[in-house]
């Protein structure tokens, strides 16, 4: 999706104003943290790994207007600690925004997942938001700033076999929706980003086969009875088939995290897609009646997967 140009054009003005961002050791977290450091911005670029690869090339790479410090964002004591931090590093600047982009996948279909994949899944991308919001309202309410949630369009659109993660999606995207009309009275804007998919740590099909492997492996024996191995092969190769249509261009997804800071007239949701079909298929579907959108799905599992009980023998 093109950055919004003219009227609406990126300028709000970076001279004292900060930006506080989750999750920066990899994928659009990192990247938002550079840009916007090159912008002029203060940063406050929190990493769960501080000293692993990428928080290092961070700040190494960075201004001194970026700091990059340790959070967890779903500890509360780790999430106190960098309110802390923020406010005596603030200095004469105003926290302008927050990014909550930390997130996870783990799991898979609801049989295929443990509850601890649905407990992680949901502290992660859901309470983390909630969590590091609450923590840091007191000082968005001064500067009458902006939230943006990165969510997904897995929060809009059922992703089957990847039921934690979607479930964690559509509990933040309902978070973002009910926050942001109950936030408007001190001026506080919540801003929704969908991205489509992009390459990043999240989205690596190596990571995401082992993964699928282990989880795999982790079944109890009475599950593992139950399913063909054709089922589970035919289910990693619809995974590497849409995985393969995933977009290198994660600055895409960066320039609507940039248009989101710093329009005067921000959306309320941004949707970096760069695929036509894929932007088409999912309006197509979000309009269609629920029986009709259960009906896509059947079709979808019948063209794609194999059947998932074992031949009996004879
Ligand atoms: N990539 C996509 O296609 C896509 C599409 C839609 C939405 N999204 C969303 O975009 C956001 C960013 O994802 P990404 O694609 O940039 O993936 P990513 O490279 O894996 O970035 C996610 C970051 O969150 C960090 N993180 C994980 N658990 C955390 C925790 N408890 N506290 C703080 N940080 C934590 C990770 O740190 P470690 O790497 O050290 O674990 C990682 O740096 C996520 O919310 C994701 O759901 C991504």
């Amino acid at each position: 999706m093109p950055v919004k140009q003219g009227y609406h054009s990126n300028n709000t003005k970076s001279v004292d104003k900060a930006v506080f961002i989750t999750g920066c050791d990899t994928g659009f977290g990192n990247l938002l943290a550079k840009r916007l450091d090159s912008k002029g911005f203060h940063v406050f670029a929190t990493c769960l790994f501080p000293d692993r690869d990428g928080a290092l090339e961070l700040k190494e790479s960075g201004s001194k207007r970026l700091h990059v410090l340790h959070m967890d964002v779903t500890k509360d004591e780790s999430v106190k600690d960098a309110l802390e931090f923020v406010k005596e590093n603030l200095g004469s600047s105003e926290l302008w925004a927050i990014v909550n982009n930390a997130g996870i996948v783990k799991g898979f279909s609801v049989e295929f997942s443990t509850m601890e994949d649905f407990k992680d899944c949901l502290d992660v991308n859901t309470l983390g938001p909630v969590r590091v919001s609450k923590a840091f309202l007191p000082l968005l309410k001064q500067s009458k700033g902006r939230i943006i949630n990165i969510t997904s369009p897995a929060g809009v659109f059922p992703i089957p076999f990847c039921s934690p993660y979607c479930t964690s999606k559509y509990a933040a995207v309902g978070f973002n929706d009910c926050f942001r009309f109950e936030i408007d009275i001190w001026g506080i804007k919540v801003i929704s980003i969908e991205p489509d998919m992009f390459l990043t740590g999240l989205t690596d099909p190596k990571t995401l086969e082992e993964k699928l492997d282990s989880s795999i492996k982790d079944l109890g024996n009475n599950i593992k009875e139950e399913f063909s191995e054709e089922f589970i092969d035919s289910v990693k190769k619809t995974k590497d088939f849409f995985i393969s249509f995933a977009c290198p261009q994660v600055n895409l997804a960066v320039d609507a995290l940039e248009s989101a800071i710093c329009s005067t007239y921000p959306d309320l949701t941004y949707r970096p897609r760069r695929n036509i079909a894929f932007r088409f298929a999912l309006f197509f579907y979000e309009n269609l009646p629920k029986c009709c959108q259960f009906f896509f799905l059947k079709v979808a599992s019948y063209i794609f997967l194999s059947n998932p009980q074992k031949k009996k023998n004879l």
